[in-house]
């Protein structure tokens, strides 16, 4: 029997995993996956939005919110192994998978090596493209001072990358919610996190793989993941669209989640009516 609610627990081999399931049963599943590092909160407006049409399912990757980090060090193949054994534990087949950020560098990874467990999927603010030598210097710079000076004065420097500019004037209470996630966030789960980001490989070779259909999104003012991120990706996918979101930044769907959430429930409708359409169509060319 399916339990519903927030912060519910799982136990998947000896791991305690977070999540939060709502939403009614027979509906089609969307599963959230947040960005580094954050954890499922992040995704409070786009469940409130949807879950009266869609079951949706938003968990904290390990390490991060209320999830154990166990035992090995974190890449991003594990996550992307986390992710289907959540499926599996929660009997899911298949679903809508979105993720944003380091939560898509999870799903393309995941969507490359278990392409039959998504129906579609949904890359926000995202990469294909593996770290420059820059970033990962960049990273390993960020583990010293982790290290040394905390994740206060972490959460303080990456913050400004976050937002569009317009926001660190209008959107306070948004910003001190991401502040929060990220001063909770362990140290060690950080530069486990930041080492995995490093050596992740690339993506950009699965893309004309990808037989579902797929919708980019990305804040227009993403300095993080740009908009020729989202582009390029577009581009390589063959049943794929784009929508960039108006004054966001690189957490978009936190920044204008109002346009974030039309777009989101745009896409996953249309999935929605024309996976109708198509089994309409294969009962009626079946039948006697
Ligand atoms: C994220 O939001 O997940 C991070 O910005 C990803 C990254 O550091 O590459």
């Amino acid at each position: 029997m399916r339990t519903t609610g927030q912060n519910l627990n799982i136990v998947i081999d000896n791991l305690r995993v977070s999540y939060t399931d709502l939403g009614s049963d027979n509906r089609q599943v969307i599963i959230f996956i947040h960005g580094f590092p954050f954890n499922k909160t992040m995704w409070n407006d786009q469940l409130e939005a949807l879950k009266e049409n869609y079951r949706v399912i938003a968990y904290d990757i390990r390490g991060f919110g209320s999830s154990n980090p166990g035992q090995s060090d974190f890449t991003i193949d594990l996550f992307a192994d986390d992710l289907i054994n959540l499926m599996d534990a929660l009997k899911i087949k298949k679903a809508i998978v979105c993720g944003l950020s380091m939560g898509g560098y999870i799903a393309l990874n995941a969507i490359g090596r278990y392409p039959k467990r998504f129906e579609a999927l949904v890359l926000s603010d995202t990469t294909c493209m593996p770290d420059t030598p820059e970033i990962k210097a960049k990273r390993l710079l960020a583990i010293e001072n982790v290290m040394e000076k905390g994740v206060e004065n972490y959460a303080e420097a990456s913050l400004k990358n976050f937002f569009a500019i317009e926001s660190f004037t209008q959107k306070q209470e948004e910003i001190g919610l991401v502040k929060t996630m990220i001063l909770n966030t362990p140290k060690t789960s950080i530069c486990k996190a930041l080492i995995a980001m490093c050596d992740r490989n690339e993506t950009e070779s699965i893309l004309p793989e990808i037989k579902v259909p797929v919708h980019v999104m990305v804040g227009e003012q993403d300095t993080i993941t740009p908009l020729a991120s989202a582009q390029f990706m577009n581009l390589r996918i063959k049943n794929s669209s784009l929508s960039i979101i108006t004054q966001a930044g690189h957490l978009a769907n936190i920044d204008n989640p109002t346009e974030f959430n039309d777009q989101l429930r745009k896409f996953a409708d249309w999935f929605v009516q024309s996976s109708l359409d198509f089994k309409m169509d294969e009962a009626y060319l079946t039948k006697d």
